[in-house]
């Protein structure tokens, strides 16, 4: 069964059934305490703990997606025949609808049914099985999933512990006991009972209504219903791989075709390489892709190889977003930097990990690797990989120490400097050294949100914020956008800042938890980390109808007449799919 056939079988299956078909969401989740989706069930967290009605959103208490997910865990392991990073995830859900019963026996009927599989075996959550101490310990035995097994006819019915157990993802949310299904020896289907809402200090607490959250990889599936032994001989795959020099080691070939996956459906998400977060992510993908296309002739292009991903993917109405263009510009520009500098350091560390072999050491010094990291930019997967190739070995643990302690003392440092400079603010994003600057710099801060506002009046929802800077000169701000901006456009933008600013309206701020701060839709940051309570700066005389509204720690002027004229001096290219703004005050 094609790969295009599982997918419509699935959604088919459960449209019938009453379940509503819902768009995958972002890789960039909601949930800042997330750094990217790595499951279906990340974007109703809010429907299982009662804040949001499905009835309402969905016409239905159940729904059903093919989400598009990322699990920087696995990274490690991708190169075996069934781990990915970047992979789809087959779901469906209820919050309210259904339990038990209907989850394990839709599970069945489309494995076996529909699919003309054999369910091998399946687990159930047993809290015998997990180790003393353990905040899930106090869980149930869940003998109703067993029976309902049984009722269906499998035989084979294991007991499991904290494999069996969802969640919570981020720092809090709903969580249950699971029962996975098995195929060919491979777990294939994983259905969660979200009986549970789990708090940051892992206490639970029982769910009003208990859902469902299921979750099954659309790659694995297709290994077993096409009866090959890996993920990477599946139609899924194959395209890509067969691109790549078969002269290179298979691990390797699959590595690549994992990262340029990855690489592509991130920057098309708005992810831009940097040296945090999300951002650090796509660069690990990209420059691991970039030191192999260095260090061995891989077949073909990287770029050739994004290309094939996009055609493959674009066609799936949920993935329109896919951008060749902009993934290549992106993924070229960080290609020519990287080589450039790091080419001969890659050479190099080929060099070194010789003579320590040479010399008859397995073990490469922690200190070496973390050198090469730091000063010559050969990321530990790089050295991790060049290891494996010459058979010496590196310690990831050693590493993440080391990276660690340079983190806090980098951190400290900062302090200090700015301390000592005499500088009255600095936000990080603000910077003022005396009262009067101060004023200026706010007067700023304020026009900055007034931009952020207008550009997406002018050039659409898709206009993200991706920094700003703000001096006593002028402000700075980098924002997603494909192209240059028309000269019409940037002065419309103009246009409706000063037409705000000279309604004079009033600027407050309201502070609230999190959560109910990002349901007001207020613009933020989509991958940093908030407290758990924020502050929403606002335009306008009440939060519910202002102009503008962002997440912010301040500070801003009172009346927006403050800010006097408002004045656009520069937009130019930042970096691929970045566009920056320069503008000016007074
Ligand atoms: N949320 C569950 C998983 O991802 C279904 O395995």
């Amino acid at each position: 069964m094609k790969s295009e056939d599982i997918r419509k079988k699935f959604l088919e299956f459960f449209a019938n059934r009453g379940h509503a078909i819902v768009p995958s969401s972002s890789l960039i989740p909601d949930d800042p305490s997330v750094l990217l989706t790595t499951a279906g069930m990340q974007q109703f967290k809010r429907y299982y703990t009662g804040e949001l009605d499905p009835m309402k959103d969905f016409g239905s208490y159940n729904t059903a997606s093919i989400q598009k997910s990322f699990r920087t865990s696995d990274i490690d392991e991708v190169g075996d025949e069934s781990h990915l990073t970047f992979f789809e995830m087959l779901g469906n859900f209820s919050f309210g609808g259904y339990f038990k019963e209907k989850a394990v026996e839709y599970g069945r009927e489309f494995i076996e049914d529909v699919m003309g599989l054999k369910i091998d075996y399946v687990t159930v959550f047993d809290p015998t099985k997990v180790p003393a101490g353990d905040w899930r310990k106090g869980v149930p035995r869940d003998d109703e999933s067993r029976a309902i097994w049984e009722k269906l006819g499998v035989k084979d019915i294991r007991a499991e512990g904290t494999e069996v157990f969802w969640g919570p993802t981020g720092a809090e949310g709903p969580c249950g006991p699971t029962t996975e299904i098995y195929v060919n020896g491979v777990e294939v289907w994983n259905i969660v009972f979200n009986e549970f809402y789990c708090d940051k200090n892992r206490k639970l607490a029982p769910l009003k209504t208990p859902g469902v959250d299921t979750g099954m990889g659309l790659e694995r599936l297709a290994m077993v219903a096409q009866n090959v032994p890996t993920i990477f001989e599946t139609d899924l795959f194959n395209p890509l791989i067969s691109l790549i020099s078969g002269k290179l080691p298979m691990r390797v070939r699959r590595i690549i075709s994992d990262h340029i996956r990855g690489i592509a459906f991130l920057v098309s998400d708005g992810v831009r390489p940097s040296n945090k977060d999300a951002g650090y992510m796509l660069r690990r993908l990209m420059r691991r892709v970039i030191a192999y296309a260095y260090r061995d002739n891989i077949g073909s292009p990287p770029q050739d190889i994004l290309r094939l991903v996009v055609d493959q993917y674009r066609k799936f109405p949920d993935y329109r977003n896919l951008n060749s263009d902009i993934v290549i510009k992106v993924f070229s520009e960080e290609y020519e930097g990287y080589k450039e500098k790091v080419g001969p350091e890659i050479k190099a560390t080929e060099k070194i990990f010789s003579e320590y072999k040479a010399q008859g050491k397995k073990l490469i010094p922690p200190a070496v690797i973390f050198g090469l990291h730091q000063s010559a930019g050969v990321t530990f997967d790089i050295s991790s990989d060049i290891a494996e190739e010459l058979g010496v070995e590196v310690d990831r643990k050693a590493f993440e120490q080391d990276l660690d302690r340079h983190k806090k003392i980098s951190r400290a440092g900062g302090e200090k400097k700015f301390g000592g400079h005499g500088l009255i603010l600095n936000t990080g994003e603000l910077k003022a050294g005396s009262e009067e600057e101060l004023k200026k710099v706010t007067r700023l801060h304020t026009a900055t949100h007034l931009l952020n506002q207008a550009l997406r009046d002018v050039l659409g929802k898709d206009v993200r914020q991706m920094g700003s800077d703000i001096t006593v000169e002028r402000t700075r701000f980098d924002f997603t956008f494909p192209r240059k901006m028309t000269a019409d456009e940037v002065k419309k933008v103009e246009k409706i800042v000063n037409e705000k600013i000279e309604e004079n309206l009033p600027v407050g701020f309201k502070e609230m938890p999190k959560t109910e701060a990002e349901a007001t839709g207020a613009l933020h940051f989509f991958k940093s980390k908030y407290p758990e309570r924020v502050k929403i700066y606002y335009v306008g005389k009440s939060l519910e109808d202002a102009w503008s509204k962002e997440f912010c720690g301040g500070p801003h002027v009172t009346r927006i007449g403050e800010i006097g004229k408002f004045r656009i001096i520069k937009e130019e290219a930042s970096s691929a799919g970045v566009r920056r703004i320069r503008a000016i005050v007074g």
